[in-house]
């Protein structure tokens, strides 16, 4: 298969692309069936094999009828319908009819990773750096690869470690259940997990350690995040109350502001950050990269873009601290 170029041209249209998916996105009201589109999608990798994974294979008639994936063909018909004749492939990304002629078809591998990463962002949810330049695959995993609901904690690692993924990214992902709501008609179970299932928060860890509450859902899979302690721990850090990290950061920040002006900048930036949203935004990458290995070009667009939103946030910070430290010092002006 011939290797996909990720060039300045190619930069361009997945921005364009990105924009119809979040207008797509924001007028259907779809962001939760299109993370899961993403997430089964990607959600069948297998490390040793190298097999399964990211790269929008769940286009094929013959994956998104495994009945785990029941209910996806809706989210499959959304992209289809785009406007402008721009198509998304599955898991992949823009596919190219009209406007979008630079892609062909094995180069459009993004569809589903890029649509999951506007998804997130577009429900509030964490900025997530998205590669592009997977090809898509037309060659489908057996059925049986995703998670049953059913099960407990020894199932989850199975499945997750067979992806090459980790405890951490096993709770992390499982906070996708902040949005959206099980169908009987599709799975057999009922109900949204939180209060506000089109809000990307923490408040799924936060229902998990409430307990039952009337209405809303908790899956076998979701309690066993309860049951084992080490799954227990990021349930309980994502917990947290994000609004009372982002004070204590401010906090630590302008007090190390005021004493000598020596903080280190990435320090105050780091600290600002939510636990459930760093570690989300990395988890999420690294299943929408599996088997993947981005090309030196794109790397560079993404480091560059990284570069931009690292400077952007600490000028954010630092304008931010001039005008609290401004305030608190005709406060005290005022008070002698
Ligand atoms: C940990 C193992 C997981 C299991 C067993 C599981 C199972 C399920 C089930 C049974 C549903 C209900 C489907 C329906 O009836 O429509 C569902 C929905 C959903 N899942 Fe998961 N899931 C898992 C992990 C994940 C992950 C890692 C993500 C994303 C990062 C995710 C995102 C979603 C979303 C957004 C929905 C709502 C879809 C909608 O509203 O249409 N799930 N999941």
């Amino acid at each position: 298969m011939a290797k996909v170029i990720v060039d300045s041209e190619y930069l361009k249209e997945i921005d364009k692309a990105r924009r119809e998916l979040r207008a797509l996105i924001s007028n259907k009201n779809c962001a939760p069936i299109m993370l899961r589109l993403a997430w089964h999608d990607a959600g069948t990798y297998d490390v040793n094999t190298k097999t399964g994974g990211p790269n929008g294979s769940i286009r094929n008639e013959e994956e998104y009828t495994h009945g785990a994936n029941s209910g996806l063909k809706i989210a499959l018909d959304f992209c289809g319908n785009l406007p402008n004749a721009l198509k998304v492939s599955l898991a992949g990304c823009c596919i190219m009819q009209g406007k979008y002629k630079t892609f062909t078809w094995p180069s459009i591998l993004h569809g589903a990773a890029c649509q999951s990463v506007v998804a997130v962002e577009v429900t509030g949810g964490p900025a997530i750096n998205f590669t592009p330049g997977r090809k898509d695959s037309k060659i489908s995993p057996r059925e049986g690869r995703l998670p049953d609901a059913k099960k407990g904690v020894p199932h989850l690692r199975e499945v997750f470690y067979r992806m090459g993924l980790s405890d951490k990214d096993i709770v992390a992902l499982s906070g996708g259940h902040t949005l959206g709501r099980a169908h009987p008609e599709r799975s057999g179970f009922d109900g949204p997990w939180t209060a506000e299932p089109l809000k990307f928060d923490n408040s799924y860890f936060q229902e998990l350690l409430k307990g039952e509450s009337e209405g809303l859902l908790k899956l076998p899979t979701d309690v066993a995040l309860l049951d084992d302690p080490e799954f227990r721990r990021y349930v309980e850090l994502y917990a947290k109350d994000q609004s009372t990290t982002c004070v204590k950061a401010w906090l630590v920040f302008i007090a190390d502001l005021e004493n000598s002006f020596k903080t280190d900048q990435t320090e105050a930036v780091t600290l600002d950050e939510d636990a459930f949203y760093k570690d989300y935004a990395e988890s999420h990458k690294k299943l929408s990269e599996l088997g993947f290995t981005p090309t030196p070009t794109g790397a560079k667009a993404i480091v560059k873009d990284g570069t931009i939103l690292a400077q952007g946030a600490v000028g954010v910070a630092v304008a931010a601290a001039v005008v609290i430290l401004s305030y608190l010092y005709e406060v005290r002006k005022k008070m002698k």
